[in-house]
């Protein structure tokens, strides 16, 4: 396409593109190139720049800073989650990785790490059920990080802030539990308690870094829904970046669509999307 100052041409589509996928590991086709175009045209405006040649030029010339970097990743990024989103992770994980660690355990702090976590709503899950598991039950320490690629979504998470048709699939009992209405009638939200909030902990973490700066003994990671944006490789790596931080008969679960057959990873398969270290 000829170059045009207000339109993202075929060639910065696919350098931007190449440059997020190399780094990020997000996987952009050129169907994206509207989508990108669009997003896009707001950091125009905010760096003073004319064109999205320019743009290109900047964010591929070594010399862009970090912050425009993270604003360009959070713009690309897909966030879709949900509380008790792909349910039967929780149901093992009260059927089956809640009393293992407690006969077994109980003494430590329960770690769990949802790493591609998105606005919080995983985590705060697996927050709500340990405390299920734990009511009548001498009480246990646990701690769930969320990590995530996006600094937006990251805030958001730690906010804790969620519309009150976002949490319609949380058991009214756990909600009057769990949940404190917010003061805004017209825009009805509700929060976490901060009991819970208090057990989460979110930073930025790029899935695609070479290690990972978070504690070695998780009992449990969560890492759904994001392998997908990666190829083969990248998820073989990541994956095998994951279990180092993973305890010896730890739980790994992925999103429905996400697999490792095949894969060169210490894990053996317990149920579809569900693994254990070995
Ligand atoms: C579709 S959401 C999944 C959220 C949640 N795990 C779930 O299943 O509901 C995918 C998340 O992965 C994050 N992500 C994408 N690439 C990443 C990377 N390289 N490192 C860490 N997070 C990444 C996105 O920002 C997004 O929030």
């Amino acid at each position: 396409m000829e170059e045009n100052k207000t339109s993202l041409s075929d060639t910065d589509f696919n350098k931007l593109a190449s440059f997020i996928y190399t780094n990020y590991g997000i996987k952009l086709p050129i169907t994206k190139k509207i989508m990108l175009e669009s997003r896009l045209r707001p950091r125009l405006r905010i760096n003073n720049m004319e064109s999205y040649r320019e743009y290109c030029q900047y964010v591929l010339s070594g010399k862009c800073s970090e912050s425009e970097i993270v604003n360009m990743i959070d713009l690309v990024s897909t966030n879709k989650t949900d509380f008790y989103r792909e349910s039967a992770h929780f149901d093992f994980m009260l059927d089956v990785v809640l009393p293992e660690y407690y006969e077994n355990n109980s003494e430590k702090t329960f770690k769990v790490w949802s790493s591609a976590s998105s606005s919080g709503e995983e985590s705060y899950t697996i927050a709500i059920v340990i405390s299920e598991f734990m009511e009548g039950k001498r009480p246990f320490d646990f701690h769930i990080l969320g990590t995530d690629i996006s600094t937006r979504i990251i805030e958001k998470a730690s906010l804790a802030v969620y519309p009150l048709d976002r949490v319609d699939v949380i058991p009214l009992a756990q909600k009057k539990k769990y949940l404190l209405r917010g003061k805004d009638l017209e825009n009805p939200t509700v929060r976490i308690v901060p009991e819970l909030r208090s057990k989460t902990l979110f930073k930025r973490l790029n899935l695609m870094d070479n290690s990972y700066d978070v504690p070695k003994d998780f009992d449990l990671i969560f890492c759904r829904n994001v392998l997908i944006y990666f190829d083969r490789e990248t998820q073989e790596n990541v994956i095998n970046k994951l279990c180092n931080q993973l305890k010896k008969g730890g739980y790994l679960f992925l999103g429905h669509s996400e697999s490792i057959s095949g894969y060169d990873v210490p894990l053996k398969q317990i149920k579809p999307t569900m693994y254990q270290k070995i």
